[in-house]
């Protein structure tokens, strides 16, 4: 401390009380607390479920993680699986994302509240992957036979955290920690001007379904069931500002870069998306980073349906938190629309049920909480003590953390102080010091950088992606 002039003491203090008042203000708990919404509870033991019929976490399937990339490490494999370890209450990375793939908020979020998630609460040994990529949920890690605990991947399935998924995925959700917590427009920042948002009082909003999207059309969307109308199912992100064009006195539904009414549809803020009554979400690559922040708005939402899902999707009830469009056909929504319109009361009341619900249950003590259980989930069906020595790179989190400060990329992509201030980066320990910020820029230098933890020769060629770009089908 004595090194600290008393300006930077000032400084240091004023963030730890920042942090603090932010915290007691956006939670109503105190901190510490861990009480998750029973069906987020039960998303968490649905996601571990099979790792019992697997009889556990063993080393040899945490091993089998480095066959996700092939000979050639191709296809951002590299992406797709970042090891991580925690052991001792330290957080570990066993591989990394390659340089220029950090900058979007996936990973750096992810990264960030799981640190502070380790500083909070004791976590349990163990050892895991993480799926940062921007579709969340790749095929790859699907069940072929979820009975015989068969997946597309050769090397069988592993614990995979991901914040998007379907029922065919292996993988254990988490919260998309960087829209929640990283960009200007995230959840946290809108939940800290919940007042703001609220003076615009139900009667004053438009009694129009507004929505914005880039027009993201997954290749999942084609795969999506023939709707109950007998029509098949069609890329909400394409179709409904279709339907918006003729149907423009009840929607304003448009994909940015796009043309509504002879316009150039531009991008609108969240905070000013509260000035509709009726608010559109539909899923892109993965579910939709901003339906989150809609929740918040006081609106009612109306969402296309999907085979995708967030950490906390089941304990929302349609009709109550929201209402299902593409659901029965193609232009349901229209009439969905009416009926909000001549039931305004009930979709005021929805508007209200569903604000209360992110505000309750979405808050960051609330993540933290559901990480923390996530994770004493997964530790109890560890079978083996992992170690550092075991495992060709071990760099500790809160060091590369404090590297992602100083790079260009990335310093601005999230506020890490809010974390690294009030408990540090390990800074001065044997393993944070025997990394140099050279040592880590040239291991993300590399692009195809991807340590092999197994004596199992890696397949000479991916068998898992068809070739074709996922782009393809957009049209
Ligand atoms: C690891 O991968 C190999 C090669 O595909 C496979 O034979 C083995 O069953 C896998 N082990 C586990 C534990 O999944
Ligand atoms: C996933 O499976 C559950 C339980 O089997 C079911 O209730 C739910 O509707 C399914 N979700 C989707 C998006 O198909
Ligand atoms: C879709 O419509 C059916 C009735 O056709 C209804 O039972 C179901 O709850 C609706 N919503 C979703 C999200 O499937």
């Amino acid at each position: 401390m004595q090194l600290l002039g008393l300006d930077s003491l000032a400084v240091v203090l004023f963030v730890l009380a920042a942090a603090v008042a932010q915290d007691a203000s956006a939670s109503g708990t105190c901190m510490g607390d861990c009480d998750l919404h029973p069906s987020l509870l039960e998303r968490v033991r649905k996601d571990v479920a099979w790792l019992d019929e697997a009889g556990g976490i063993t080393d040899a399937m945490i091993r089998n993680i480095s066959l996700v990339c092939d000979a050639k490490i191709k296809h951002q494999c590299n992406v797709k699986a970042v090891r991580m370890m925690i052991k001792d209450g330290e957080i570990y990375l066993n591989s990394l994302h390659p340089d220029w793939r950090l900058g979007p908020p996936e990973l750096l979020g992810f990264l960030l509240e799981l640190y502070e998630t380790s500083k909070m609460y004791r976590l349990p040994d163990l050892e895991f992957a993480y799926n940062g990529d921007d579709d969340a949920s790749s095929p790859i890690f699907d069940w072929i036979d979820r009975s015989s605990l068969r997946v597309t991947f050769h090397g069988g399935p592993f614990p995979l955290l991901a914040w998007s998924k379907s029922n065919k995925s292996m993988v254990q959700l988490v919260p998309y920690s960087g829209a929640f917590r990283c960009t200007d427009d995230s959840f946290d920042n809108l939940l800290a001007r919940l007042d703001e948002i609220r003076r615009v009082a139900w009667p004053e909003k438009r009694t129009v379904a507004f929505g914005r999207w880039n027009e993201f059309c997954a290749q999942y969307m084609y795969e999506m069931p023939t709707l109950p109308s007998g029509e098949s199912f069609i890329c909400p992100r394409q179709w409904l500002p279709t339907l918006s064009e003729q149907h423009h006195e009840v929607m304003d539904v448009g994909a940015m870069g796009g043309t509504l009414r002879g316009q150039r549809v531009s991008a609108v803020p969240l905070m000013h998306q509260n000035a509709y009554k009726y608010l559109v979400s539909t899923d892109g690559w993965a579910i939709s980073s901003k339906f989150d922040k809609y929740l918040l708005l006081g609106s009612t939402i109306i969402k296309a349906q999907s085979s995708r899902y967030g950490f906390y999707y089941d304990a929302l009830r349609q009709d109550e938190h929201y209402v299902a469009a593409m659901n029965t056909s193609r232009d349901d929504i229209l009439g969905v629309i009416e009926w909000l319109k001549s039931h305004d009361v009930e979709a005021e009341r929805m508007a209200v049920a569903t604000q209360q619900f992110a505000v309750r249950h979405l808050h960051r003590n609330a993540r933290l909480c559901y990480y923390r259980t996530l994770m004493t989930e997964l530790g109890k069906r560890m079978r083996f003590t992992p170690d550092c020595s075991q495992r060709k790179l071990c760099l500790p989190l809160g060091r590369f953390l404090d590297y992602l400060t100083t790079k260009r990329e990335t310093a601005h992509a999230c506020r890490y102080q809010e974390v690294l201030v009030r408990y540090g980066t390990g800074r001065g320990t044997p393993a944070y010091d025997s990394f140099s910020d050279e040592a880590i820029k040239e291991l993300l230098a590399d692009p195809k950088y991807w340590p092999r933890d197994t004596d199992i020769p890696p397949l000479p060629n991916e068998p898992y992606f068809p070739g074709a770009p996922r782009r393809l089908r957009r049209r």
